[in-house]
């Protein structure tokens, strides 16, 4: 007969940590922190929003413009489906990348997720002088941030890992980040 230990608890599914996925908000730094941390770890930093630009040979404000943004995403996941196979990635996501459950679901067999996680003024100020992303190009930006901040707070939340980025430079957070996937890579269970 079962334990109430054993009917209580299910067993944590083995992980496998080959990869670091990184995500956040549009602003946090996800490809800056990708590169210092690819750097540390020695390993490949594939952005996915530059392999997707590089495919369509045109930049992600024009794929939304032109095809819309169900392509863009549909793009995204595809992306992600390849990347399952591969070992040693650092991965820095587009913000809206992990929304997408098949996404979440395909990167968590082989990677450990990190949000970068800033508050919305953080995130304003570093974006307000671009113009490269469409889901911000409003009137107010800063209400916009705040209001797509709260819809996926709780799916970023999700993540192995929150790393609050507001008073640290991307190094810091990238050595951060190499420290706890090593360590996670010691953990019984993972791989
Ligand atoms: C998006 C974030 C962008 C880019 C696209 C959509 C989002 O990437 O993928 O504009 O939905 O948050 P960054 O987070 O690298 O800016």
């Amino acid at each position: 007969m079962a334990t109430l230990h054993e009917e209580t608890v299910p067993p944590r599914p083995v992980r496998e940590f080959r990869n670091i996925a990184l995500t956040g908000f549009m602003g946090a730094g996800k490809s800056t922190v990708g590169f210092f941390l690819a750097e540390i770890l020695r390993f490949d930093l594939v952005d996915t929003d530059k392999v997707i630009e590089e495919r369509q040979g045109r930049r992600v404000t024009e794929i939304f413009s032109e095809l819309g943004e169900p392509a863009f995403r549909a793009m995204e996941a595809a992306v992600v489906e390849e990347l399952g196979l591969r070992t040693g990635l650092v991965i820095a996501t587009g913000g809206g990348l992990i929304l997408n459950p098949t996404n979440r679901a395909l990167l968590r067999q082989h990677a450990l997720i990190a949000c970068l996680w800033a508050s919305a003024e953080t995130l304003f100020e570093r974006v307000r002088t671009q113009s490269h992303r469409p889901l911000l190009r409003s009137p107010d930006p800063l209400l916009r941030i705040r209001e797509l901040l709260e819809e996926r707070a709780p799916i970023y939340r999700e993540a192995d890992l929150l790393v609050g980025v507001d008073f640290r430079h991307p190094p810091e957070t990238a050595r951060f980040i190499a420290e706890a996937f090593l360590a996670a890579r010691q953990v019984p269970g993972t791989q």
